[in-house]
């Protein structure tokens, strides 16, 4: 990366299965400057979310543009602010936004961006582009606002070892509930023990089904869905009465040609259960209550902040490649340039 040019990752071919190197371009161009009513924003960390491939394939229904091919790849980070014609907004600040993949932005911050200036809580600032940026926000508004968990509830969360998942764990154990943490694999069911899982279902080689009918004989309280398909079935097949899901994400589908196509719905009707989904973006009016109250765990030691830092932005395609093969723990971020 050269740091006196916008060096930027554009969507090359739209991708099969996982991302692989020749479905992005990398470009430079002369870094730009801003106008009237407009700041220049230079990138720091960037975080990688499963989104980011729908985005490649245009197939995601976010509040986001989609993307054609040659685009840059849309992406939040956390950026500071080096020229500023911008009332609002100061050199010198720190914000997290709509960066897309590139190492500078030139910004009016429209609303579509969503920018909000970060909160000097005496934290690293890396924390802003996960656990104090949009998965952060995601995992307080699934978590929290929607899923409203109780103490002595029994609690399965899937993709418990990701980014979001992580979070919900530690927040699930701070409000007393039973944790039941998926994972794929040994080492992150023991990792996500060690954040405080009183159980662990390896998806990839345990029976996902059985294990929890066996750790569940009077059924699942909340089930927070990161992952979709097989795992949210088995999870219907064992619901508690009164039970409800949250839908965060289901990256198991993501990448199939045909969806996974739930045959078993109806199991809430018996149990006068709910699903519920939700979408970040609808969420953002909750931003510093939420962040606030992340930063205070942080701060408290009660939950522990889980990113899995990558150095470099040519790294970036990598980066988003892990969140499909499984090699990330916590939240996948790039560290663009030191802060
Ligand atoms: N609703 C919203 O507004 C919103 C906002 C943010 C994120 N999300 C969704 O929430 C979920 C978690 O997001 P995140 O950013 O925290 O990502 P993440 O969980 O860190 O995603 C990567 C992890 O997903 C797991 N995974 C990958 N392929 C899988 C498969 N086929 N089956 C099961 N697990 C698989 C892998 O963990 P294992 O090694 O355990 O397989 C991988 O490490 C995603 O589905 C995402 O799309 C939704």
């Amino acid at each position: 990366m050269q740091d006196d040019k916008n060096c930027q990752w554009r969507i090359a071919a739209r991708p099969e299965g996982n991302v692989k190197p020749s479905d992005f371009s990398y470009t430079e161009e002369p870094v730009p400057s801003p106008g009237d009513g407009e700041f220049l924003a230079k990138t720091l960390y960037l975080g990688l979310a499963p989104v980011m491939r729908m985005y490649m394939a245009g197939t995601a229904r976010t509040g986001d543009s989609q993307l054609n091919i040659g685009d840059i790849i849309h992406g939040r980070g956390t950026a500071v602010i080096i020229e500023s014609n911008h009332p609002d907004y100061a050199v010198g600040e720190v914000v997290q936004g709509q960066m897309g993949w590139q190492t500078y932005k030139i910004s009016a911050a429209s609303s579509q961006e969503k920018f909000f200036k970060c909160t000097d809580y005496n934290l690293p600032w890396s924390l802003c582009a996960g656990v104090l940026g949009m998965t952060g926000l995601s995992a307080w508004a699934g978590m929290i606002d929607i899923g409203k968990p109780q103490a002595g509830e029994r609690v399965v969360i899937s993709g418990a070892a990701g980014g979001v998942g992580s979070m919900v764990v530690q927040m699930a154990k701070l409000y007393g509930c039973e944790v039941i943490g998926i994972a794929g694999g040994e080492s992150k069911c023991n990792f996500i023990k060690e954040l405080g899982c009183d159980h662990t279902i390896d998806y990839k080689h345990d029976d996902v089904a059985e294990c929890i009918a066996e750790l569940c004989p009077n059924g699942i309280d909340l089930y927070f869905d990161n992952v979709g398909g097989e795992i949210l079935s088995a999870c219907l097949e064992n619901l508690a009465m009164h039970a409800r899901i949250v839908l965060c994400g289901s990256i198991s589908e993501y990448t199939r040609d045909t969806p996974f196509g739930l045959e078993n719905y109806t199991r809430l009707r018996a149990t006068n259960s709910s699903m519920t989904g939700f979408f970040v973006y609808n969420h953002i009016h909750q931003w510093y209550q939420a962040m606030d109250q992340i930063a205070g765990w942080i701060q408290d030691e009660k939950i522990r902040p889980v990113q899995d830092m990558i150095e470099g932005f040519e790294n970036m395609p990598a980066a988003l490649a892990r969140l499909y093969d499984g090699s990330n723990v916590g939240v996948q971020c790039c560290q663009v340039r030191e802060y």
